[in-house]
């Protein structure tokens, strides 16, 4: 399955991120997605896309029992075994496609930055529900449709170079978009407002929380920062399995 992730260059440039070097902490959603996590001790918790394992490790501090950290990226999962080690977490190379996901297995399942690459969302959906305990909770963090709906995720600029306005371009059209990210040519997948919230509705999850991220006022005076008021970039859900 493609992943670039597993590419040299843009592995090595994902590495340059200020969430990369920097954790939670430096992560503009972190604000938003820390209080949707319910109680952890004793809990068992599967990560989605879970990188270099940052989302793994809080579960442990927080006094998950037992994680199980996933990802499609050979890359990833090495680096987070590096960084991010612990009795308590288990890291694993698979795409979340593809995980069996047993059945009432999981009291809490994230994803953090990963499921805009999936194609078939409705089908990660049910399987979250399925593998989640009646009251589990999913926890995740997408790209935004408004972000991802228009080609190449970039802004129309102004003739002195600053962006003029983000474009949003065959939002009802879902599916894959070539976009530009850290140099590479990186393949996502655009999914509608209604999709990701009905899709969860159609799996049979209850709703929570739905937020769309404001980058904290600490980190404004990040260049660019200010900008990111200006569109949505992430939307965060918490939805729950009755
Ligand atoms: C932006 S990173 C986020 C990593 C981590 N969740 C975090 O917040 O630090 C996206 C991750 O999703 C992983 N990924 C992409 N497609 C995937 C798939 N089909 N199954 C599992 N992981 C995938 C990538 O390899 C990458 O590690």
């Amino acid at each position: 399955m493609y992943n670039e992730y597993d590419n040299e260059k843009f592995f090595e440039e994902y590495g340059k991120m200020a969430r990369s070097r920097g954790g939670l902490s430096a992560a503009g959603e972190w604000h938003l997605l820390k209080p949707l996590f319910p109680p952890l001790e004793g809990k068992t918790v599967l990560d989605l896309g879970c990188g270099y394992g940052w989302h793994c490790a809080y579960a442990v501090e927080q006094g998950a029992e037992k994680v199980l950290g996933l990802d499609l990226s050979r890359k990833m999962i090495e680096e987070a075994e590096r960084r991010n080690p612990d009795d308590k977490i288990r890291y694993r190379v698979c795409g979340m496609e593809d995980y069996e996901y047993p059945e009432s297995a999981w009291d809490c399942a994230v994803s953090n930055l990963a499921l805009h690459y999936i194609e078939n969302l409705d089908g990660v959906f049910k399987k979250v529900y399925k593998t989640l305990k009646p009251g589990g909770v999913f926890i995740f963090n997408i790209e935004h449709p408004v972000f991802t709906s228009g080609v190449g995720q970039d802004w129309a600029y102004d003739d002195d170079g600053r962006p003029k306005y983000w474009p949003v371009d065959d939002y009802f059209k879902p599916g894959e978009r070539v976009t530009h990210f850290l140099g590479c040519e990186v393949i996502k997948q655009h999914h509608t407002l209604t999709q990701i919230l009905m899709g969860l509705l159609n799996s049979g999850f209850e709703l929570k929380a739905v937020r769309e991220v404001e980058p904290p006022e600490e980190m404004m005076d990040i260049p660019g920062m200010r900008d990111e008021l200006r569109r949505p970039m992430m939307l965060l859900v918490k939805a729950v399995k009755r």
